[in-house]
């Protein structure tokens, strides 16, 4: 949804909003508002009998806009502000449609198939305690005068989440994203300076500016092995302990990043941070993928199917997941197929939003012995007027154990 969109939806939500202002004044005239923390209290106007929850803004409710929104909706973010009261309130309508409908915070997966140490949605609790402050008459918990101050911490927008990294690589350095623009992605080749080879344990991202950028992809330029990618929600790919991928010396790493413009023009430009382990980690990871052939997907055509398979020469563990699966794609399920006939569930993106890709970090790395086969199934809508390429794949860090001979120093 573009900013325009945004726009007339915020205009229709601020007339409930001048009615509710309206009776706030009347409330604190009556000194019915208590502030501060941890006495806040809901403002009750019984004449009107429009709060009727006990659930506020600055209490429960942005808890867990902390959690799982101000990723994204902070001054300067991806998309429009909900770290105050008053920036809030306005769009109390809108919050419990997006959250109803499950679109917002933007994850797709299902709940159920696969366990993510990274899953972002909200738990059925935090829904019920926003729904309760939405139909509730939304109420604040604080002052009036107090409703442009954030009742909790505000994070940054840059800078490195676990320290200093060991190097440093500027990115995008030439990218210009125009005003207005659409969904763009751009693919960028930049050295990364190694003058020896490197044992990689973590990677993040820090983009410039934050409102263009929906996400970014890191690959080992020859080898294409995937290394880790960024959204605004984790901007750090973790990797298991004890687990670290070689980069060669001299080598370049290709960064693809997906933009979207916003009402002026803006940067994107960033930098890539890398964080080494100091001795060989005791397990590698390996670059494991799966890709289709390329697909038409014809003018019109709804839920196409497009299916493919691996079969695992040898055993290995997989920790972390990245569909990538292009425009078009609406469902994505990955499964383990066991040698035994087992099968396990890995990943299933029912509603797939292309805008909003993510990586899926596994809870517990999922051991895969010989001869499994790694199925990825996905299915195309093509709306549009012209035939659709598409080429889904799936990129996952997997390692084997060394053997212990070779651990020795
Ligand atoms: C990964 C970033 C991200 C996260 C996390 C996120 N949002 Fe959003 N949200 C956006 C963006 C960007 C938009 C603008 C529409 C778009 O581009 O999808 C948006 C739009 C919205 C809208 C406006 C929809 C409309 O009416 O046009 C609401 C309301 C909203 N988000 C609420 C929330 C809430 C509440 C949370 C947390 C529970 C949340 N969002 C988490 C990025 C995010």
């Amino acid at each position: 949804m573009s900013w325009p969109q945004i726009r007339r939806r915020l205009t229709t939500d601020v007339r409930a909003s001048a009615v509710w202002t309206g009776l706030i004044t009347g409330a604190g005239a009556l000194g019915l508002a208590v502030a501060g923390w941890p006495y806040l209290q809901p403002q009750t106007v019984s004449t009107h009998g429009r709060i009727t929850t006990s659930i506020v803004f600055n209490r429960e409710v942005s808890q867990i806009f902390q959690r799982k929104c101000f990723q994204c909706h902070t001054d300067g973010n991806v998309s429009m502000a909900l770290t105050t009261y008053a920036e809030a309130r306005p769009w109390a309508v809108a919050i419990k449609e997006e959250i109803l409908e499950k679109k917002m915070p933007p994850w797709s997966a299902v709940t159920g198939y696969g366990h993510f140490s990274n899953d972002a949605s909200l738990t059925a609790r935090e829904i019920s305690l926003i729904i309760s402050w939405a139909d509730g008459g939304a109420p604040s918990g604080v002052l009036l005068a107090d409703e442009d101050k954030p009742a909790v911490i505000i994070p940054s927008l840059g800078g490195w989440e676990h320290g200093l990294p060991d190097a440093v690589v500027a990115v995008a350095t030439a990218e210009k994203v125009a005003a207005e623009s659409g969904d763009r992605v751009a693919r960028v080749e930049v050295a990364t300076g190694l003058t020896e080879a490197k044992w990689l344990r973590s990677l993040q991202l820090n983009f410039t500016d934050r409102r263009v950028v929906r996400y970014a992809a890191v690959y080992e330029a020859r080898t294409g092995q995937w290394l880790g990618t960024w959204t605004p929600m984790h901007q750090v790919t973790a990797m298991p302990d004890e687990v670290g991928i070689a980069l060669p010396a001299g080598g370049k790493v290709r960064v693809e990043i997906g933009y979207r413009g916003t009402f002026e023009e803006a940067t994107g430009a960033g930098e890539l941070g890398l964080y080494f382990s100091e001795k060989k980690p005791a397990l590698v990871a390996a670059p494991l993928e799966i890709s289709a052939a390329p697909v038409t997907v014809a003018a019109g055509t709804a839920g196409e199917r497009v299916r493919t398979e691996l079969t695992l020469k040898a055993a290995v563990s997989a920790a972390a997941l990245w569909p990538a699966l292009g425009d078009g794609a609406t469902s994505v399920e990955v499964a383990a197929i066991l040698p035994d006939g087992v099968v396990e569930s890995m990943l299933w993106l029912k509603k797939y939003r292309a805008d909003w890709p993510s990586a899926y970090v596994l809870k517990e790395a999922l051991a895969l012995p010989a001869g499994t086969r790694l199925t990825l199934t996905v299915y195309y809508d093509n709306p549009g007027t012209a035939p659709l390429r598409a080429q889904p794949s799936l990129a996952v860090t997997a390692f084997t154990p060394r053997p212990a001979a070779s651990l020795a120093p």
